[in-house]
């Protein structure tokens, strides 16, 4: 089965936010913080609106009315105060996105400017614990002694890895079209992950009933987080079509992105751990730093992935947290566990060559029974299948653990083992199946950002109802479709297609429209660990000359419960791994600590791998039964493919030249 919508994407005929056509509509472009902190003192217009075909311009000179208790990053206007360099501090609603342009860059903004700190260190004064973690684990975790467990150990190791902030780019930059009514009911086209999310936030920041809010997304050209809740365009163009009287139009530009949409916070973790002579461990220990805005408290989970993978009798996990003068981070492609399993997957090689043990006979050893940290038994655990699985088909048996001994003219060549792992989780939602035409129509507000959810959807209704495929529609991204969970956390097609299957059993059993919401059924489910799990295999070659890294082979061998469709799963598995591999080699978004703010704003100076980078991705998976998850008996795939990605990247490169690279990404300069 193709990808329903595949013909009108290449054809050019699927309708992103920014595309819509709308009479009358207008551009606002957004004017942004020129200092890192202080305070607006004045905002000088005139010159703006003298300009032609500006209709307005937006500011704290006169700040929009929004409800009260406005979240600080979205609540445009509100405030003097500049929380970092960038954040936007005025707009200008022009006839045309090119007059709108001119006349923001004539606004002239004072400030009184103090001196800021943009830099995350692991020592900084400022760093505490939060009370939680996203989305709402402990911020730490101890069990057993850790002190007593390094000291019993007969190999140790203590490493601190750092890895600098990271920026999605997705292809699509973030766009809304924001369209009143004459009577006050508001239409937004955005781009986003999640049109009930978007439509609920949207809302309640501008003190509106729900429904006289409505969210339009069809299609979306990538995500990977900074569109699972609405940024700060999204709010003014509601603001400026509020003030300008007309519809308004903002598409922001890919170096705006990197100011306003989040990004990966930068994280400093250390890991310390033991083992005992056979090589069983005896202690695990992450600490990991990392910084949020003062306006926001965001923690990202980023040691909990400590709290799942490896049996041991004293196991401590913490995270403190900064807040520093920059924007709020935010999510990308699993944020904590993708960070936290490069520390704690590259600290595992350092053990297992302590310890003089093969890696991935040092993870299937220590694979525990039950969850390390909560003791719940899991719904599924295969990840000795997939590192075996993986150790098979990739040649691993007889490799020879010495560093910096194989070579192919410059090139030295290495390999590296990492493991992956990814919550399974899901949240309510509803939907409705409906005999139209002959046929079924399924109604859930799901939104597809790229990775074939129309799709999936699709077969998971056709199998529930015992119909083919093309007897199915399915209707999705409209927030006034039956309300659903954003498109995130690797939750979509779990918590939907849920709420899908028992619509459309109750369809069958009425005949004529079934409708679900599955609230109930998510509360009663039993308390298990319930992850996916995986194992990445990478051969790299490194130029003895220049420091410059290949991958030639990535593996990734999965076990994500049942797997719904293979050519979207594959294509999941390997964008996942795709990212990964630009985070062990080139993404890096650099702090200015002179003027505050990235440095670094485009895609010619912030590197995402392309096709040139990528010699050979595989993905497969191990078949998984798992009856504990959802009618489909899947689990998320969207994530699990980044994580690990890095650290097996990281560990082939030290097989290759001997040289441990700590501090990502591993460019030419720091093996040279
Ligand atoms: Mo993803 S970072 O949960 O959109």
């Amino acid at each position: 089965m193709n990808r329903i919508e595949g013909h009108d994407k290449v054809t050019g005929r699927a309708t992103y936010a920014a595309e819509y056509p709308v009479e009358g509509v207008t551009y606002a472009y957004p004017v942004q913080a020129e200092i890192a902190r202080g305070r607006i003192t004045s905002i000088d217009m005139a010159g703006a609106l003298a300009m032609p075909g500006v209709l307005t311009v937006l500011s704290s000179e006169d700040p929009p009315a929004l409800a009260p208790g406005a979240d600080p990053e979205l609540g445009l206007f509100q405030s003097r105060e500049v929380a970092y360099r960038g954040q936007i501090v005025a707009a200008v609603v022009a006839d045309t996105y090119e007059d709108a342009r001119a006349a923001a860059r004539a606004v002239r903004v004072s400030y009184q400017e103090d001196p800021h700190d943009v830099r995350l260190r692991g020592d900084h004064p400022g760093l505490y614990r939060p009370e939680k973690v996203n989305p709402f684990y402990p911020a730490d975790t101890e069990k057993g002694d850790v002190a007593a467990g390094l000291a019993a150990a007969a190999f140790t190791v203590d490493v601190t890895y750092t890895t600098p902030a990271m920026h999605n780019n997705p292809m699509e930059p973030h766009a809304t079209l924001a369209v009143w009514s004459g009577d006050g009911d508001l239409t937004v086209y955005d781009a986003t992950q999640g049109v009930s999310t978007a439509r609920d936030m949207i809302a309640k920041l501008l003190g509106l009933p729900a429904e006289r809010v409505r969210v339009v997304c069809r299609h979306v050209g990538g995500g990977f987080g900074s569109k699972g809740v609405i940024r700060p365009g999204t709010v003014l163009a509601v603001l400026a079509a509020r003030a300008a009287g007309r519809p308004v139009k903002v598409a922001l530009t890919r170096q705006q992105l990197f100011d306003v949409t989040g990004y990966r916070t930068p994280t400093i973790q250390r890991v310390r751990l033991g083992a005992d002579a056979d090589g069983r461990l005896t202690a695990v220990d992450h600490e990991v730093a990392e910084q949020s805005s003062t306006l926001v408290e965001f923690a990202e989970q980023t040691a909990t992935p400590a709290r799942t993978m490896y049996e041991t009798p004293a196991l401590r996990t913490a995270h403190r947290l900064v807040r520093l003068d920059v924007a709020t981070p935010s999510w990308m492609r699993a944020p904590g566990e993708c960070p936290g399993m490069y520390a704690l997957e590259s600290a595992m090689d350092e053990l297992a060559i302590a310890a003089g043990m093969d890696p991935v006979e040092l993870r299937v050893l220590n694979d525990p029974e039950t969850e390390p940290a909560g003791g719940r038994p899991f719904s599924s655990r295969n990840l000795v299948a997939c590192l075996l699985e993986g150790a098979r088909r990739f040649g691993w048996e007889g490799r020879d653990p010495t560093p910096g001994v194989r070579r192919q003219g410059r090139w030295l060549i290495g390999t590296g083992v990492a493991s992956s792992t990814y919550p399974a989780m899901r949240r309510p939602s509803q939907a409705t199946a409906t005999v139209e035409n002959g046929g079924y129509v399924v109604r859930v507000a799901a939104v597809d950002l790229g990775t074939g959810a129309r799709t999936a959807l699709t077969r998971i209704a056709a199998t529930a109802l015992g119909v083919p495929p093309e007897q199915v529609r399915v209707e999705l991204g409209d927030s006034d479709l039956p309300a659903a969970p954003l498109a995130g956390g690797s939750m979509g097609t779990a918590s939907w297609g849920s709420a899908v299957v028992a619509a459309c059993e109750e369809a069958l059993r009425d005949g004529k429209h079934g409708a679900a919401d599955t609230t109930d059924a998510i509360k009663a489910q039993e308390d298990l660990a319930r992850h996916s799990f995986g194992a990445q295999f990478a051969r790299v070659r490194v130029d003895m000359d220049t420091g410059e890294v290949r991958v030639s082979h990535l593996l990734g061998i999965f076990a994500a419960g049942r797997i719904i469709d293979e050519d979207l799963a594959r294509s999941q598995f390997v964008g996942g791994m795709t990212m990964g591999l630009g985070m062990a080699l080139m993404e890096a978004t650099v702090t200015d600590d002179e003027f505050g703010g990235f440095s670094n704003h485009d895609l010619a100076q912030y590197h995402v791998p392309v096709c040139a980078d990528v010699e050979r991705i595989d993905a497969a998976w191990i078949e998984e039964d798992d009856r504990h998850l959802n009618p489909m008996g899947a689990k998320g795939i969207g994530e699990i493919g980044i994580v690990g990605t890095a650290a097996a990247i990281g560990n082939a490169v030290y097989h290759a030249t001997g040289i441990r690279v700590r501090d990502l990404p591993i460019t030419p300069a720091r093996l040279l």
